[in-house]
């Protein structure tokens, strides 16, 4: 049976590789996960890496799949089925609620966010604090946020919103979290900057400097951690591809590497990248079936009912029910959402979906394997955690 560690000592060996080499820094990589075929993936990128890693399941994710339990089962499994059950892995819920938090810790998650940055900061503190209480006595470690992420559209720069670096050690010490996501400018999904944002003034690395700069001072930087969510780079070959076969996406910017890099150098030490996981899924599912076997829907029910919503047969609906346009999904949850659970849950080989599913594991793979080597700097540290 494979095992889980907390994120813990994932961050403190990229913060001790870090110190040991002054001006290059190292992080660790936190992916999100919807399906079976995509926590394979996830994995085989750390393993050709030789990366430790965290997979991370948000609320949308655990309703998709009908729970924390089936979350982490399907983790477990996947680490079997890849000969990795002793490999430094942490499952963290992502963006969670007290409530979630709670499930997710009694479902065996070795790790969980609380997300009160909406709360007042006295309220977020001790919603925080109350959920380490819980966490800890399992040995589960806690990410908080405070701020809130920016929202940058258009060329109006103004409406990112920035941590205070000081009151970073302030909220460490309330709480006594692990980690806490500081907001530098960056955002969720595809679209995080208008085509004429100039990034130079967007993304404060200054803020990220002297946060962790504070915990250098209070001898906190090996118990407590910095993370950057908004952290997908969008690869433009990514989102011409998904265009090439039928995809409408418009002004799609993300994060570019140099920004990743400095933000890593100056002390983030988890990133989270779901976006452009889920841009390199969607366009290997529009590629193959628009352009290499436009016959697989003949004879693989699935398959047809997700062609179905990318042809607008069957209503496009994002996460929460609201409609989408079908040529802007970028979502496998709403094109995979006619599709039973059970059948996503499950291993993919021997199955019809099998060429496919196999195609979205390597996909997956490569952009982790190449996320965790050149921007992240964590090849080659999952013996420094087993150890
Ligand atoms: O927080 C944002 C992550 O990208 C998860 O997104 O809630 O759509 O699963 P989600
Ligand atoms: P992206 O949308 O940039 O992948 O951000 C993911 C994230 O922050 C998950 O919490
Ligand atoms: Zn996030």
């Amino acid at each position: 049976m494979a095992k889980l560690v907390s994120m813990v000592p994932l961050l403190k060996a990229a913060e001790r590789r870090s110190q040991e080499n002054p001006g290059n820094g190292s992080s660790i990589g936190a992916f999100n996960v919807n399906f079976y075929a995509q926590a394979e993936g996830i994995l085989e990128g750390l393993r050709r890496a030789g990366a430790p890693g965290i997979i991370q399941a948000s609320r949308g994710a655990n309703k998709f799949q009908g729970g924390a339990s089936k979350i982490q089962d399907m983790v477990l499994r996947a680490m079997s089925s890849l000969k990795m059950d002793n490999y430094p892995v942490c499952l963290h819920l992502d963006h969670g609620t007290p409530e979630t938090c709670v499930d997710c810790i009694n479902s065996g998650f070795s790790s969980v966010m609380v997300d009160m940055s909406e709360e007042p900061l006295e309220r977020n503190i001790a919603v925080t604090a109350e959920i380490v209480k819980i966490a800890h006595k399992k040995g589960v470690s806690v990410e908080g946020e405070y701020g809130g992420l920016g929202g940058v559209e258009e060329d109006v720069e103004q409406q990112a919103v920035y941590s205070n670096p000081l009151l970073v050690p302030y909220f460490f010490a309330e709480t006594g979290a692990d980690a806490l996501a500081v907001t530098y400018g960056t955002s969720h999904g595809p679209n995080k900057f208008g085509p004429e944002v100039n990034l130079d003034h967007v993304l404060r690395i200054e803020v990220v400097e002297k946060s962790y700069r504070g915990l250098v001072a209070y001898g906190l930087n090996e118990k407590c951690f910095l993370v950057g969510h908004g952290s997908s780079t969008i690869p433009k070959d990514i989102v011409a591809e998904i265009n090439a076969n039928g995809g409408k996406l418009k002004d799609a910017r993300g994060v570019p590497l140099e920004k990743i890099i400095a933000g890593r150098n100056a002390g983030i030490r988890k990133f989270n990248i779901d976006t452009d996981l889920r841009l390199g899924i969607t366009a290997e599912f529009r590629k193959y079936l628009y352009k290499d076997n436009p016959d697989i829907v003949k004879k693989c029910e699935p398959l047809r009912l997700a062609k179905d919503v990318f042809d607008g047969k069957i209503a496009a609906k994002d996460k929460d029910g609201k409609p989408v346009d079908p040529g802007k999904l970028t979502d496998p949850r709403s094109y995979l959402d006619p599709i039973d659970r059970e059948i996503l849950r499950k291993d993919y080989r021997g199955t019809e979906m099998e060429e496919l599913m196999t195609r979205v594991k390597n996909r997956v793979a490569a952009h982790v394997e190449m996320l965790v080597t050149q921007v992240f700097n964590c090849a080659g540290l999952a013996d420094a955690v087993k150890a």
